[in-house]
């Protein structure tokens, strides 16, 4: 007999021949385009990954959810899923109505029949579900920031799967992975959750995990959305691959998950377990911290490190799979393995080594040595690929300053600097180019100069991204939109903002331009400095003064500068 976790779940697809129909009339139907969290939520409605869920949450499931973990007829079910849409949207809508669910290309995925449009109280909901109404976490800044005023509930039917492109021969649904466990004869699965690459002290962990519960290992990493600054799931994924060879082989496998996670910690693991269920798996494996979304706005943790793993035994067998938890690895050099750090009697003896994710990091962007018995060579040059270290990355220098202070001149001078030390391509945006390639339509109110310096910022975090030097000199006279540029460019590598601090008397007595004569004259509106704003940078990571300074010496301050920051070496 097929054992219970082999046996297929109940999917949210239209048979087959109905799913051409239902998309021809789909396409007469309002429909609304998901977001990116929504089309993986969506997924894993359909193919039975949420089971039991049948589509967004209504408002008595949501209300349940977030109070009690679980839906309005008992069930254990820790998450609220929710179709968030604007007010507009929602104002058009009636219970009743069935509109259309589309992928970011407008491609019809599935329909909805709308039960219920409801505001949520996102204050209690971030209580209840993250612990805290506290923007530090993730999910609650999404929640208050991204997701739309309003909430709609209803039943899904699926009429296409999501498309992917990338690893897959690696994506399972549920019931694919049931089927192969029911091939392979596996009936006992441990999986393994995972957000970050695996280094030799997880394979030592998830290769006793799986000993200890006498089973098959199912390594299952989010390939969703996950924390905000972890590794991109590519190079993760090339991560994984180099790994899995260490295992011996039909033992183990890896199925990738397009699970958005909420890093909700404690119901964030039941929600992992629950996951884990539908796609066939027996046990799971739950660390300390699981699911953590790193310190509140007070620098404190959001959990203790044992909450996910308490919540979880206490559901565990009405969820129908088992934990395993997690043991810290550390290696004994002198035994050159890695053993449990609570299970080593002679601990006073033996030298035990650790290298903490942190210190990783520092030794991936220095470029130092990482041993191999931390982790395996393949890995480490995937890391250092996608990683490189601070002297290889990207990085934009953004001058800012009143026209005629000399950010053109200096910028000039500080890309030739650069270009003569070689090694990465330079770019320089400066404020009148970039006014004559990119921005020519636009004027000097402060709608156009922000469009002007978010298209600046757009170019320059192209360029950071691939590795290369962005040197932007606009005026860029509002702290607001300085401050946006800056968050677009730091996801992709460092942000250099140079204020030229040449004041605005010494500006209009130089007036190279003619312009501050003009602007004097009411010639030319909204003249910064003169005629319209200029917010002071408050912390620049250098501050020029220009008068009495040679060209060349403010250039080279800017050399020094990023030296000490590790972006060029000497
Ligand atoms: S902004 O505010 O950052 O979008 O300005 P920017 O793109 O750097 O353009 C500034 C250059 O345009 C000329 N100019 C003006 N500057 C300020 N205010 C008004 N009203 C204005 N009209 C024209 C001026 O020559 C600036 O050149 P720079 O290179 O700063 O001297």
């Amino acid at each position: 007999m097929t054992a219970e976790n082999l046996l297929p779940v109940t999917e949210l697809y239209a048979p087959f021949d109905e799913a051409e129909k239902l998309k021809q009339e789909a396409g007469q139907l309002p429909s609304w385009d998901l977001t990116p969290r929504q089309i993986c939520d969506l997924e894993l409605l359909m193919n039975g990954g949420f089971y039991p869920l049948s589509g967004f949450l209504g408002e008595a499931d949501y209300t349940s959810v977030v109070e009690n973990m679980r839906l309005a007829d008992g069930s254990l079910w820790p998450m609220p899923i929710t179709l968030d849409v604007g007010q507009d949207f929602a104002d058009a809508l009636k219970v009743g109505q069935k509109i259309a669910l589309r992928d970011l290309e407008g491609v019809i995925l599935a329909t909805i029949d709308i039960s219920d449009i409801y505001t949520p109280d996102k204050s209690k909901e971030a209580e209840m579900v993250f612990g805290a109404d506290d923007e530090a976490h993730p999910a609650v800044n999404y929640l208050h920031n991204t997701a739309g005023a309003v909430y709609l509930g209803g039943k899904i039917t699926g009429i296409h799967p999501i498309t992917h492109y990338d690893f897959r021969a690696r994506r399972d649904s549920p019931n694919e992975l049931r089927s192969y466990f029911r091939k392979l004869g596996w009936r006992r699965i441990v999986a393994f959750q995972t957000r970050n690459p695996l280094h030799r002290a997880h394979q030592e962990l998830t290769f006793r995990a799986a000993k200890e519960a006498q089973a098959n290992l199912l390594i299952h990493p989010i390939v969703g959305l996950t924390k905000p600054g972890d590794i991109d799931h590519f190079t993760r994924v090339r991560c994984y691959e180099a790994v899995l060879d260490q295992y011996p082989s039909s033992t183990t496998s890896m199925s990738l998950l397009n699970l958005a996670m909420r890093m909700a910690g404690p119901r964030e693991a039941v929600w992992h377990g629950l996951i884990r269920r539908n796609h066939g798996c027996t046990h799971f494996i739950v660390g300390r911290d699981h699911a953590g979304p790193g310190k509140n706005s007070a620098g404190e943790d959001f959990y203790g490190p044992y909450d996910a793993q308490d919540l979880f035994r206490e559901h565990q067998e009405e969820m129908g799979i088992e934990m395993v938890d997690f043991k810290h690895m550390v290696y004994v050099q002198e035994r050159a393995q890695y053993e449990p750090a609570d299970e080593i009697e002679d601990k006073d003896n033996v030298t035990v080594l650790n290298i903490s994710g942190t210190e990783l990091r520092r030794r991936l962007s220095e470029g130092l040595e990482i041993p191999e018995w931390f982790s395996f060579p393949t890995v480490v040059e995937e890391l250092r690929k996608s990683k490189p270290a601070r002297s290889k990355q990207g990085f934009t220098v953004f001058f800012t300053g009143f026209s005629g202070s000399g950010k053109s001149t200096i910028a000039n001078a500080l890309m030739v600097k650069l270009m003569e030390m070689g090694g990465r391509p330079v770019t320089l945006l400066d404020g009148d180019i970039v006014r004559k390639n990119l921005s020519s339509e636009l004027g000097f109110s402060k709608e156009h100069r922000d469009l002007n310096i978010r298209r600046i910022g757009y170019v320059a975090s192209e360029i950071t991204k691939n590795g290369g030097i962005a040197i932007c000199a606009p005026i860029a006279p509002y702290a607001t939109t300085r401050r946006a540029v800056r968050e677009d460019i730091e996801q992709f590598g460092a942000f250099i903002e140079v204020h030229v601090g040449t004041s605005i008397e010494e500006c209009e007595r130089r007036d190279r331009k003619g312009l501050y004569k003009l602007a004097r004259e009411g010639k030319i509106k909204e003249f910064t400095g003169i005629s319209d704003p200029y917010d002071v940078p408050k912390n620049p990571e250098l501050f020029l003064e220009t008068e009495n300074v040679e060209v060349d010496n403010c250039a080279h301050q800017v050399i020094l500068t990023l030296e000490s920051m590790g972006l060029i070496t000497g």
